[in-house]
């Protein structure tokens, strides 16, 4: 396996779009901040030099659907990027050729899966291992960019922080359920806040968690959150909730 060797080809599959649009430009980025995760999560869980290769080899083409899929809809929820991602990737086997026989499948799988409310119980146990890192890494970037002032690379710093929000009820109790939310019943950026942070729901390792914890990415959602928020009833569950959640799983 060769991971440098899929970094030029996905370099050149990637040139074929326009990486002035700022959504592609993002996604670009993303993919080598995803990778910088993956990398530090195989360190600190201790992966095998191979599953590391996979790991970051997964991470680089988790999300190659996604240039197609802005150029042609102009949207990121019109189709499912993980399952485009997977056919790109079958039908052009000049990526997946740097990537040994025997794997071309846990990375395949890993880039279908990767945006799936739940992985599948039928993938085979190495595949299961690689997939959660790529759904760890991910969601670590997108914590760390989306609803956070202090990073440059954030989208979502021209909304109206200044207003406030109501929450629906079933939001907070879903919430506090410890189920990611779905993305289709958020309607303003109160609930948006509170969307992201239930992607700690889905964590897979410790490490993981513990990278949330340094990069300090709660306390600056939450402290968003409580702006824009129109109930400090509500607010204060929700701080509790996800405080312990990621308390606990950094203990364990
Ligand atoms: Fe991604």
């Amino acid at each position: 396996m060769d991971f440098e060797a899929c970094v030029v080809e996905f370099e050149k599959y990637v040139k074929k779009f326009d990486l002035t649009i700022i959504e592609n430009k993002y996604k670009y980025e993303h993919t080598f901040r995803v990778v910088d995760f993956a990398k530090i999560i195989c360190e600190n869980e201790n992966f095998s030099t191979e599953e590391k290769e996979l790991a970051i080899i997964a991470s680089l083409l988790h999300d190659i659907a996604r240039f197609e899929e802005w150029t042609k809809y102009h949207s990121w929820s019109k189709i499912d990027h993980g399952d485009l991602g997977y056919e790109i990737l079958s039908n052009n086997n000049y990526i997946l050729k740097y990537v040994d026989e025997k794997y071309k499948n846990v990375v395949l799988n890993s880039v279908k899966y990767h945006n799936k409310i739940e992985i599948p119980d039928n993938l085979d146990k190495l595949t299961k291992k690689i997939l959660k890192l790529v759904r760890d890494a991910d969601k670590l970037d997108i914590l760390n960019t989306q609803y956070n002032p202090y990073n440059e690379k954030s989208l979502t710093l021209h909304y109206d922080f200044d207003s406030k929000y109501d929450i629906d009820k079933e939001i907070v109790n879903n919430f506090i359920s410890e189920k990611m939310l779905p993305f289709k019943e958020v309607t303003n950026i109160a609930e948006d806040i509170i969307y992201y942070l239930s992607y700690i729901y889905d964590i897979n390792y410790r490490s993981s968690f513990k990278i949330i914890y340094n990069l300090n990415i709660l306390d600056i959602k939450l402290e968003l959150l409580k702006k824009v928020i129109n109930d400090s009833e509500k607010y204060k569950i929700i701080e509790l909730k996800i405080k312990d959640y990621l308390e606990s799983n950094i203990k364990l």
